[in-house]
């Protein structure tokens, strides 16, 4: 069919370039994630026990063999064998933090076996010939959509997703606030949940071309210095910052999960919404006690784009405070 040429417009959304577009497109990072198992003849996969509870699904799904991992304080894998040939090892670069962990540690070790996870990463990139996941709605404004890089040559395109339904959060938080809308988010979550293995919408391919990603990823390499300057103090882990990075989120790790509970229910009071992860950890059985620390007494707190030095200021006022 020709293109319609006049009529009404659609949504305005500015032109530009994906920041990977060689990347395969999906509806969600565990899309993407069941896609590249499906086509691997890979035996066995080895998940850490912490880690979001859709990637587990997505990995029983597609039918590999899983066994689970545990993490070290520095979030890195502990207790491993030496792997077959046909076992993968999916790692997540925790917060944005890990690039450096994975480019010079992990990766050598386990070349064509590593599957590094990225969902959380998504200035980060990724490494030849390391299949390599993204989420970039954990990042930007869009309603859905997972990258997939370095993927084997024989993955086929799916039919992609539609978005258009996916809106009503992102548009209501801007004229609204995040609580009227917080129901409609969650529908779209369990809409993506439920939907199956598709490919990337149209509307998200095009709303993700449109991102100004270096000044976002400038906002974030500001907010991180500013919080880190005022928390590290408060801080049980030792955030490795280094220059260029822009994670996800500055991840604050305290003492209890009781004191942990209290200061994020007192910013809740402050209309300061954190999120959790992940809190499956605690009921898997044979979860690892770094895991289940991690899912119990950290807090990520937000450095996105959104958010300047005010921001962050009453941030940093708001957890000490909590603290006493
Ligand atoms: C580390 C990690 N990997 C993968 C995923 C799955 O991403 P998506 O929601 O795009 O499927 C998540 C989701 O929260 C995640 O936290």
């Amino acid at each position: 069919m020709n293109d319609a040429i006049g009529g009404y417009f659609g949504l305005e959304i500015p032109p530009g370039v994906s920041p990977y577009p060689t990347a395969l497109g999906y509806n969600s990072a565990r899309y993407a994630f069941q896609a590249l198992l499906g086509t691997s003849n890979a035996r066995r996969l080895y998940l850490p026990w912490y880690t979001c509870k859709t990637m587990v699904e997505a990995a029983h799904r597609s039918g590999i063999e899983l066994r689970r991992y545990c993490l070290d304080e520095r979030l890195e894998p502990v207790g491993l064998p030496a792997l077959d040939a046909d076992e993968r090892l999916l790692y997540v670069n925790y917060f944005g933090y890990q690039g450096a962990f994975i480019r010079e540690r992990l990766a050598p070790s386990l070349a064509g076996q590593l599957i590094a996870d990225h969902a959380q990463a998504l200035f980060c990139p990724p490494l030849d010939g390391v299949p390599t996941l993204y989420s970039p709605r954990k990042f930007v404004g869009v309603p859905d959509g997972g990258w997939l890089l370095n993927a084997p040559a024989i993955m086929p395109p799916l039919p992609p997703a539609l978005s258009k339904d996916r809106f009503a959060a992102l548009l209501g938080r801007l004229e609204d606030g995040p609580e009227p809308w917080y129901g409609s988010y969650v529908e779209v979550e369990q809409g993506i949940a439920a939907e199956g293995m598709r490919g990337m919408s149209v509307l998200t391919a095009r709303l993700l071309e449109g991102v100004d990603y270096a000044g976002i990823a400038a906002r974030r390499q500001a907010n991180l210095a500013h919080l880190h300057r005022g928390l590290a103090g408060l801080n049980r882990y030792q955030v490795p910052v280094q220059a260029g990075l822009a994670p996800l989120c500055y991840p604050l790790l305290l003492a209890d999960a009781s004191q942990t509970e209290r200061v994020r229910a007192q910013l809740a009071g402050q209309r300061i919404y954190l999120a959790t992860y992940w809190r499956d950890v605690l009921e898997a059985k044979g979860g690892c006690e770094v895991g289940a620390r991690w899912a119990q007494c950290m807090l990520p707190l937000p450095i996105d784009q959104r958010y300047g030095p005010a921001h962050m200021e009453r941030l940093i006022a708001a957890v000490s405070q909590a603290l006493g």
